[in-house]
């Protein structure tokens, strides 16, 4: 059945969750049970989030973080941020400080105009076009009097219109660029409302009007966000050394396209994430920076370093439209509880903060990659979510915090920690307690039962004692293990883990062999007799080595890792441990 729907969005929402579940979720209550644990007690501010898109059916939570000590300025700040990343916010935080003993960032809007076009078409003469322009410019300008009175008061509004022949790249086509200043908002509906007054004034029989729109490439709406000092003060071991692969790695990034990409990436991680967290358009900013990286016609970085004459400067320089008012930063909350923790910042200053955090995050990732390496504090970042993953208490956050504090962190390795952690503890039998395994062993009878497996409690003593006969070089056992086996299967030993319930090596017979000792106290005294030699021949020659008939070849320490689990399996298999 088509799933193809006409009138979805006249459903209600209850109803457009329920078309949901029936056509993509198989009815999942599960599904319903996530839509809905999303939505906010507050029915008002449900509604509020509701009615920014369209067909909206819940909310999607992001991380709010923030990051304290940024001197801007002169000026102290806490950086509120949105982001999803781990470490984004924590290197924020870092580097602000940092920056914040050595003078803090120093920053200045270069520019804030932006730009909308109207794109058309025009079949005539060029210069009864220039002269039509010319004769109406006024009227463009009074066309957009109603939209532009407001704006005019605060400063801002249109600066200028061109005319501009584009006619060499593409028949016919034409546009008027117009320049705007929108003061303290993004401004794209005041500029795209001009625009399309503009063009309605504009068209006439030869005009034929394509588009009307603002341009998202913002090359005047210029920031620059700077941090320097001695070489010397930026510490560390070597703060020569530091200064000069740091600057190596910005060289790069201005030169090397594939670089200056995930250069850049870093500096958004930055920017987005105030951007988010002011209610801001990143999809703009995002492709404003892109396209301004690319300006000379290759990519390259958006931010330079020098460190001549003994100081280290850093800085960048990027275009942001934004804004502090109107939009969503006057909508949605958390944008204006973000701006009100900036201290109601104007969209100029809201610039310059931005380029900061956009610097800090390229600084902190600059200083990770041509120090430590990046996933260093990445992965211990990471470390928290795959804790989270698990449902860790706060008992195993710290033990597995603390056990990663000086290794690796991988995910496999925390999930394996974990689990260790979460496995029910292990009675390690130590097989060379003489006392203790008689103890043990003394518990058993003829009429003792195994919880798994097929031999009696002697036939198992009388087993442990065999296995042991082979390290001892009294049984030789003809099983070849290869090398590629032998690495498979030898570095289980060192693990925690236990040998498995049922397994069963191939040289082993199908039944279990009949007892060779009159009773289980006989059968004991050997096997603490093969344990004793088991010490002694190893204690003579330390280098020796036996093959084990499923392991290969192994050393002392080999078997004995072997053994302890051999015999814990063993005991385990009669309830001793
Ligand atoms: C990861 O989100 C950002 C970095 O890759 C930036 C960089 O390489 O400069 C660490």
């Amino acid at each position: 059945m088509s799933k193809i729907i006409s009138g979805f969005s006249k459903f209600t929402k209850e109803e457009k969750i329920k078309w949901l579940a029936e056509n993509y979720f198989n009815n999942n209550l599960n599904a319903v049970a996530i839509i809905k644990q999303y939505w906010n007690i507050d029915d008002n501010l449900q509604q509020l989030h509701d009615d920014f898109i369209e067909n909206t059916i819940s909310n999607f939570y992001m991380p709010f973080g923030v990051a304290p000590n940024f001197v801007i300025n002169d000026r102290e700040y806490v950086i509120p941020m949105v982001v999803e990343e781990s470490s984004v916010v924590a290197a924020a935080s870092l580097v602000g400080k940092f920056w914040s003993t050595r003078g803090g960032f120093k920053t200045t809007v270069i520019g804030t105009t932006k730009i909308g076009q109207v794109h058309f078409m025009f079949r005539g003469d060029k210069v009864d076009l220039e002269k039509y322009f010319n004769q109406n410019k006024t009227q463009l300008f009074s066309a957009t009097a109603s939209i532009t009175k407001n704006m005019e008061k605060r400063g801002g509004g249109i600066l200028e219109i061109k005319l501009v022949d584009k006619t060499d790249k593409l028949p016919n086509y034409y546009q008027l660029h117009i320049t705007f200043e929108t003061k303290d908002s993004m401004g794209a509906n005041f500029i795209n409302s001009c625009l399309e007054a503009i063009a309605n004034q504009f068209r006439s029989d030869k005009i034929e009007i394509v588009m009307s729109i603002l341009s998202n490439y913002v090359p005047e709406c210029l920031v620059r966000a700077e941090v320097s000092c001695k070489i010397e003060e930026l510490g560390g071991e070597n703060p020569q050394k530091f200064a000069e692969k740091f600057h190596q790695a910005v060289r790069i990034a201005e030169i090397e396209p594939y670089r200056a990409v995930t250069h850049n990436k870093g500096i958004m991680n930055g920017i987005d994430a105030v951007v988010l967290a002011t209610g801001n358009d990143f999809r703009a900013v995002e492709a404003g920076a892109h396209a301004y990286a690319s300006r000379s016609g290759e990519y390259s970085s958006l931010s330079h370093c020098d460190i001549s004459n003994g100081v280290f400067k850093f800085w960048i320089e990027i275009p942001l439209a934004l804004g502090t008012v109107g939009g969503l930063t006057a909508l949605h909350p958390m944008a204006k509880l973000s701006l009100e923790m900036l201290q109601k910042p104007s969209a100029r200053t809201l610039m310059q903060i931005m380029a900061a955090a956009g610097l800090a995050q390229n600084f902190a990732a600059l200083r990770a990659l041509t120090t430590k390496g990046i996933q260093h504090g990445h992965m211990k970042m990471h470390l928290q979510n795959i804790l989270n993953q698990f449902d860790a208490n706060d008992e195993e956050k710290k033990i597995v915090t603390a056990y990663f504090d000086k290794r690796t962190v991988t995910h496999s390795a925390v999930v394996e920690k974990i689990k260790s952690l979460r496995k029910p503890k292990i009675n390690w039998v130590n097989f060379l307690d003489e006392q203790r395994v008689r103890i043990q062993l003394s518990k058993l009878n003829k009429n003792s039962k195994p919880i798994f497996g097929a031999m009696n409690a002697q036939q198992m003593i009388e087993h442990l004692s065999a296995i042991t006969q082979i390290a001892n070089g009294n049984w030789d056992v003809d099983v070849f293990v290869s090398d590629e086996k032998m690495e498979r299967r030898k570095p289980f030993l060192k693990t925690d883990n236990e040998l498995q319930r049922g397994f069963k090596a191939s040289f082993l017979a199908n039944e279990p062999i009949k007892v060779k000792f009159n009773s289980i106290e006989e059968a004991t005294d050997n096997l603490i007799d093969e344990i004793a030699f088991f010490v002694k021949v190893f204690k003579e020659d330390e280098n020796r080595r036996v093959i084990h008939p499923f392991f290969g070849e192994l050393n002392y320490d080999y078997w004995m890792k072997f053994q302890v689990k051999h015999f814990t399996h063993h005991f385990k298999q009669f309830g001793l441990v």
